[in-house]
This record gives C-alpha cells, sequence and structure tokens, in this order.
C-alpha cells in the first residue's frame, strides 16, 4: 500500500496561497486506512536529542503499523519557527511539532505555571509530574476544542542557564543592562527581568548572529541547544543559574490524531511513550557530553550566588501566586511524591 507523500513545504505553501480544495484542515491527506507521512516541524538540529528520539519514532511507528504511519522531521526551524509552526499545526498544514511550554502560555494559562522557575526540583520530578494525568488534569487535551491541537506529552529542554559574550558573572546586578535574549514570551522577560538582566524576546534561530553582531549580549538555554545551535562559539560565559526546568510539548493536529483507526492510535500511543522514555535517557548522558564538549572548546563554567537569584525569582513568584488556581497548581506540583 503506497502512503501519500510530498514535501512539507509543498503542503505548506499550496495552504498559504489557498490553492488546496479543502482548505488547510487535514495537511497531506491520508485516510484512516493509508496512513500517511506525517510531516512534523522542529528547531533543532539533527544532532539534538529531540531530533533523534522523532526519527527513532518514525521508524519504530512505521514498523508497528506495517507502513502505514511514519514521520518525515524537518529540523532546524525548516517550516519556520515555532510560533508559525504551531500554527501550521492547529490549520492542518503541518502536522506535527515541538512547541516550548513557554509558547503555550497564551493558550492555557496552566502551561506557564508548569513553566514558572523553583517549581520541579530535577528533571525526574518534572517527567513523573508530565506523565501523570491526576496531576494535569485535562491540560494536554484542553487546545483541542479552540485550536485543534493535542498535546502528546513532553520532553524535557533540563536545567537553562545563562550565557554571555562577555563575563564572567555570578550576581543578578552583573546582567543589568545586559541583552539577553528570551523566548516570545511573557514568562522568560519577567523571568530574566527578575534576574536582573534586560530580556529580548527573539526566535531562536536568529540567536546566534544576533549575539555574533552585538545586538544581544547573551542567551538562556540547556547546554544541550547551547552546543547543537554553536551560541558556544560566540558567547562562552556560562553562569550556572539553572533558573528552570523547561518543558517542550509535542503536539499533534487533533483530526489527524482522531483520524487514526483506535488500533493505530493505541500502537502511535505506546510508541510516543518510548520515545518519551528514550529522550530522557538520551538527555542526561548527552548533557554531560555537551558540557565536557564546551569546556573542551573553551567555555567557562561559573556557579552564581544563587540565592540572589533566588530571590529575585522568589520575587516574582509571588506575584505569579497570588492567584488562587495558579498556587493550587504549584503547590500540588511541588509536593508532588509521585
Ligand atoms: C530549547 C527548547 C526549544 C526552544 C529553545 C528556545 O532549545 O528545546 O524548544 O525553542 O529552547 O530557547 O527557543
Amino acid at each position: 500500500m503506497t502512503k501519500p507523500r510530498f514535501t512539507a513545504a509543498a503542503a505548506v505553501i499550496a495552504c498559504t496561497l489557498g490553492l488546496t480544495a479543502t482548505g488547510c484542515t487535514y495537511g497531506l491527506q491520508g485516510t484512516p486506512e493509508t496512513g500517511k507521512t506525517m510531516i512534523f516541524a522542529l528547531d533543532q538540529a539533527e544532532d539534538h536529542p529531540s531530533y533523534i528520539a522523532l526519527e527513532a519514532f518514525s521508524d519504530r511507528l512505521e514498523d508497528a503499523t506495517d507502513g502505514r504511519w511514519d514521520i518525515r522531521v524537518y529540523p532546524n526551524a525548516a517550516l519556520g519557527n515555532q510560533q508559525e509552526t504551531v500554527q501550521l499545526v492547529s490549520e492542518g498544514s503541518v502536522d506535527m511539532v515541538v512547541a516550548s511550554g513557554t509558547l503555550l502560555e497564551n493558550l492555557n494559562r496552566d502551561f506557564r505555571t508548569l513553566a514558572l522557575p523553583l517549581l520541579y526540583e530535577d528533571i525526574d520530578h518534572q517527567m513523573a509530574v508530565l506523565s501523570d494525568e491526576e496531576i494535569l488534569g485535562d491540560l494536554f487535551t484542553s487546545l483541542e476544542e479552540p485550536n485543534n491541537l493535542t498535546v502528546l506529552g513532553g520532553f524535557t529542554q533540563g536545567e537553562r542557564h545563562v550565557y554571555t559574550k562577555n563575563g564572567p558573572f555570578t550576581e543578578p546586578d552583573d546582567l543589568n543592562g545586559q541583552k539577553i535574549r528570551v523566548q516570545e514570551s511573557d514568562l522568560m522577560i519577567d523571568m530574566l527581568s527578575a534576574m536582573g538582566s534586560n530580556p529580548t524576546p527573539l526566535s531562536y534561530a536568529e540567536v546566534y548572529t544576533a549575539i555574533q553582531s552585538g545586538v544581544l549580549d547573551g542567551a538562556e538555554n540547556n547546554l544541550i541547544s547551547y552546543m547543537t545551535t554553536g551560541h558556544n562559539v560566540v558567547a562562552p560565559h556560562v553562569a550556572l543559574t539553572a533558573h528552570q526546568v523547561g518543558t517542550d510539548y509535542v503536539v499533534i493536529n487533533s483530526e489527524v490524531f482522531t483520524g487514526m483507526t483506535e488500533e493505530d492510535r493505541q500502537t502511535f500511543l505506546q510508541e510516543w511513550q518510548a520515545t518519551v522514555d528514550h529522550h530522557t535517557q538520551m538527555w542526561v548522558e548527552l548533557t554531560e557530553e555537551a558540557a565536557d564538549d564546551a569546556e573542551a572548546q573553551g567555555s567557562t563554567f561559573t556557579e552564581v550566588d544563587q540565592q540572589a537569584f533566588t530571590d529575585g525569582l522568589a520575587e516574582m513568584l509571588e506575584d505569579e501566586l497570588a492567584d488562587p488556581e495558579v498556587r493550587e497548581l504549584f503547590d500540588r506540583i511541588q509536593n508532588y511524591e509521585g
């Protein structure tokens, strides 16, 4: 049986120009019986664990569904930045996307709560919470009705740290006036302001050049992304702020998801769970490797005055937690014992 297959770029262009007969409701056409090659938008490079885990997901899925379903991952933001590609998945011209939690904060405030600083103790805590429906309630299905987006679950982004062109620095005061790139998210702006810097929102793919040309003084991210984007070359001073254990959500167009046969959907979900485990396992190993590589290539790592940063973030948190619903979820997650 042949699966429908044409390039995502063609699909996106046809959609944008209004050339498809049905509009853009179901991405590449496929039926529950034939399955299809799902188009996946990713802003990471091919050596990032998300790309590696998703490629393996595709292979296992194709085997397990006798070739009906697989995934073609377009890395390096080839289909657009996250904000744009979440919209494309919602419209159906792209099937799946990895979206940072901070980008979903405007769609449901609970995603913002799950991205707050000082929430997760570590990755184990985070991943346990993200796989517990009892604690998350209907969070992962909450975007289906309004946005046609189903959240499958989360990939860890690990601990995020600040890195700069000039340095080293240890205190929030040292960041005063420094333009630090953040994701296009109010929460990240608030967070990096609370840490003393002058936060500047910009899409991920533009950060390297902005630091290189001096438009920005630095950025914040995990050590894996720091290395896979080459940010280490332009911003060699890493301050181990660990201000957030971030989450990426893997999101699928709801019609594609419900369009699978029940049997294929169960297979898909089983392989998805294996993908999360694979990703988390790689994350831990590759973070250590990234730190070693960064050091070997000349980056310096500085222990910061953690208390000084925590004090700033705690003040910001107080404002967030003034909303009783936010506090309730935050406390439930912080006190979570599995
Ligand atoms: C991490 C995360 C990405 C996100 C990026 C960013 O690398 O995994 O999903 O886009 O940070 O800072 O924009």
